[in-house]
């Protein structure tokens, strides 16, 4: 078993599940199989993924088969950009649990702080204002239903998190954010521990092999690969050990049955206090820095206006 954190919910939120974003349809049913074989308890899902269906799929097979209970689990999922209107959220949670087989999640996030049209893609001209007090209300309703057992936020900025405790009834649960030592958001951190919202951290090896993001190799940087080294442990590991230590869960996304089962082999050993102060030496930088979002017809004009400076 995995062990976990403690939500503001009074759940428990294990401290690594396995992600699921650009695992293609056809090898992600068999990736969430195995990982719930190997010990994982957290799924993390959302619409935009385009897979919660063959998810469903083998989350009813492991039902099915006896290997875990409903209750055993903890699935996590995320509200679409173009369903934030009031009205569309209760259906677009409704989709969901349809597609994953579930009467309920036990996460249901905000995917993002933008809005588009319905139904348009990301596209610059398809940005429309968000009002994402009037979205939380609707999320808040989703909670008092129990269809979703806590619900959060993703990919905001400590301000847009400041701004919604300011108006919250249902304070967010978690905040899933990109987090990775070579990205470690002190800022949001801290924030979130004098708030008591738990953090999640998505790319938390770095998403080494996608291209079209800022491009990085954190597991061959000389500081994760010497304590590596030292510890008799992959630079993956390092990395994912490093986030529960700095104390959140971690999201290590694979469709390979070996790194699924090395990526929570994190208990019973841990990087010590001098190995650890070292990664504060690692150099900074957003790698999804959602440059999709600028351009000459959109409601963005720079990055560093949507992600509030922080960049
Ligand atoms: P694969 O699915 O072939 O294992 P992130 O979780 O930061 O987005 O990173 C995901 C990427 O890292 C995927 O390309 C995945 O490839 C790769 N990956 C996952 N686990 C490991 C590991 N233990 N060592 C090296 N690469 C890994």
């Amino acid at each position: 078993m995995t062990s976990h954190f403690v939500l503001n919910t009074g759940a428990k939120i294990p401290s690594v599940g396995l992600g699921t974003w650009q695992a293609p349809p056809n090898v992600v049913a068999e990736a969430v199989l195995s990982a719930v074989k190997a010990g994982y308890r957290h799924i993390d899902c959302a619409s935009m993924y385009q897979n919660e269906d063959e998810i469903g799929g083998s989350l009813q097979k492991l039902f099915d088969d006896g290997v875990v209970k409903r209750e055993d689990l903890f699935i996590t999922s995320k509200l679409w950009c173009d369903s934030t209107a009031p009205e569309d959220v209760p259906q677009a949670l409704d989709k969901t649990l349809r597609d994953l087989r579930l009467d309920y999640v036990d996460l249901y996030l905000i995917h993002w702080p933008f809005r588009v049209k319905k139904g348009s893609s990301i596209s610059p001209e398809n940005f429309v204002n968000p009002d994402i007090p009037a979205t939380w209300r609707a999320m808040e309703k989703l909670y008092d239903s129990g269809k979703a057992r806590a619900i959060g936020v993703s990919n905001f900025s400590s301000k847009k998190l400041e701004d919604l405790l300011s108006v919250a009834r249902v304070p967010p649960a978690v905040i899933q954010v990109e987090c990775h030592p070579a990205w470690q958001q002190e800022k949001l951190h801290a924030l979130c521990q004098s708030k008591g919202v738990h953090l999640t951290a998505y790319s938390p090896l770095g998403s080494p092999g996608t291209t079209w993001m800022k491009s990085n190799n954190i597991l061959e940087h000389p500081i994760i690969a010497s304590v590596a080294e030292k510890l008799g442990k992959t630079p993956a590991q390092v990395a994912l050990r490093w986030g529960i230590q700095s104390g959140h869960s971690v999201l290590p996304k694979s469709t390979n049955e070996a790194r699924i089962k090395q990526n929570l082999d994190l208990f019973g050993w841990s990087i010590p206090d001098d190995h650890f102060a070292e990664f504060s030496k690692i150099e900074q930088v957003r790698l999804l820095r959602a440059e999709f979002l600028v351009g000459p017809q959109s409601i963005y004009k720079t990055i560093e206006e949507f992600w509030d400076g922080e960049i």
